[in-house]
């Protein structure tokens, strides 16, 4: 392959690590997460905060781009703030989530490892010994709470009064969940971590437009990427509201553009990429179900595909997933839980629900899969479980 590209300028600008200085819309998280730690950075105060929202809505990038900002901003005022950010999908337990702090604070340990409490008082040494606050990020924070309760948030909240510290060192959370998480909080961990909570929301298609461009001037050269093309990738992923999946359109039509040699990105490009991509992207977004929302996913993709029908009823969808939970060995869950799951599933973009029509008994409501084809969803299902 050629080593120069004559569409991407710097391709690097479309890795989903890449942080960009400034984050479209989403000014006003950034705001109310500076206000939220203000008084960490006077003062070493702890703070905590939940980010929740649905998938590719931006908590990840503005929590990265604010502790970025705070941490030189401490800087300049001669203080240091430190942050790290564990990914709780692959750091499931308290132990291995703080082993992956430690690694990102390069602080060695041990071989043989260490105990939880032994963790903890390394980490107090260290931030004692350089008056340094640590700003914790845990993402995908309901992978470990599933799995583990409050128990170890609840700790890491009384992290500074378990160990005495005083002056500006200390630690504060930024949890990150794809729901409001609060809400299943104990009291007592409620009362120590706090009620503050900021929603990211799907972005429209106008502040998707906005981001793609942003993309559009950092990756690409001037003129490879025409309007059409952006409109239209904004159009796909408005359906989901999600950036990531903006982006990934972005990059994979420039590369379909690059190899065959055209001069600019157009709307075919973003068509082939989007056949090419909605599988990936969609495997990507399984990962991050529970346990019974994938088998409700299930059911519903088996029911479809069985029927070759575009809708099926709450009602039946129930059915099939309790046919589902006992060829899978679970117990099913009530009618009740059963309908909440639906509703995630639908604010995952996972499933169109619309209440059906008038003179129908009760009200039921007609689920669809928008536009992922329930064969596909039904085979990666099967694989992951
Ligand atoms: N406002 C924005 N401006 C520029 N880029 C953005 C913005 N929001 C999101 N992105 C980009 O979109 C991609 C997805 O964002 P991010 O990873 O922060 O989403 P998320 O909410 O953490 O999603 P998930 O729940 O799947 O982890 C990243 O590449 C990120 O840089
Ligand atoms: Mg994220």
């Amino acid at each position: 392959m050629q080593g120069v590209s004559s569409i991407f300028k710097d391709e690097t600008k479309l890795d989903m690590s890449y942080v960009p200085r400034d984050l479209p819309n989403r000014e006003k998280q950034l705001k109310k997460l500076k206000n939220h730690f203000s008084g960490t950075l006077s003062q070493g105060i702890s703070r905590h905060v939940l980010l929740y929202g649905d998938i590719g809505t931006g908590k990840t990038v503005t929590a990265k781009r604010f502790c970025q900002m705070i941490s030189a901003d401490a800087k300049k005022s001669g203080k240091e703030i430190k942050w790290a950010r564990v990914n709780c999908m692959d750091h499931l337990s308290p132990n291995t989530i703080l082993s992956a702090v430690f690694e990102e604070l390069n602080i060695r340990i041990p071989e043989r490892g260490f105990s939880d409490e032994e963790m903890l008082d390394n980490l107090r040494r260290y931030l004692k010994s350089r008056s340094a606050h640590l700003i914790l990020i845990l993402d995908d924070v309901d992978a470990h709470f599933k799995k583990y309760g409050c128990r170890f948030i609840y700790s890491l909240t009384r992290f500074n009064e378990s160990f005495k510290l005083k002056g500006y060192e200390g630690l504060s959370l930024i949890l990150i969940s794809h729901d409001n998480l609060l809400e299943r909080f104990n009291p007592a961990t409620i009362s120590s971590f706090g009620h503050t909570k900021i929603e990211f929301s799907r972005y429209t298609w106008e502040e998707l437009i906005e981001i793609v461009k942003q993309r559009v001037n950092l990756a690409f050269y001037s003129g490879k990427v025409n309007d059409e093309s952006i409109k239209l990738i904004a159009d796909i992923a408005s359906v989901w509201g999600d950036a990531r999946f903006a982006i990934e359109l972005l990059w994979k039509a420039g590369k379909i553009a690059e190899e065959n040699d055209d001069p600019e990105v157009t709307p075919e490009h973003v068509r082939a990429a989007k056949a090419d991509t909605y599988s990936v992207i969609t495997e990507s977004k399984l990962k991050y179900l529970g346990k019974h929302e994938k088998l409700v996913l299930l059911a519903i993709a088996r029911k479809l595909r069985r029927t070759g029908k575009a809708y099926l009823r709450t009602g039946e969808a129930f059915d099939v997933y309790k046919v589902v939970c006992e060829e899978f060995g679970e117990s099913s869950r009530k009618e009740r839980q059963f309908l909440d799951y639906l509703k995630r599933l639908h604010g995952y973009g996972f499933i169109d629900l619309k209440i059906s029509g008038a003179g129908e008994r009760g009200r039921s409501h007609l689920i669809s899969l928008p536009d992922i084809p329930a064969q596909v969803v039904e085979e990666k299902l099967r694989e992951m479980y």
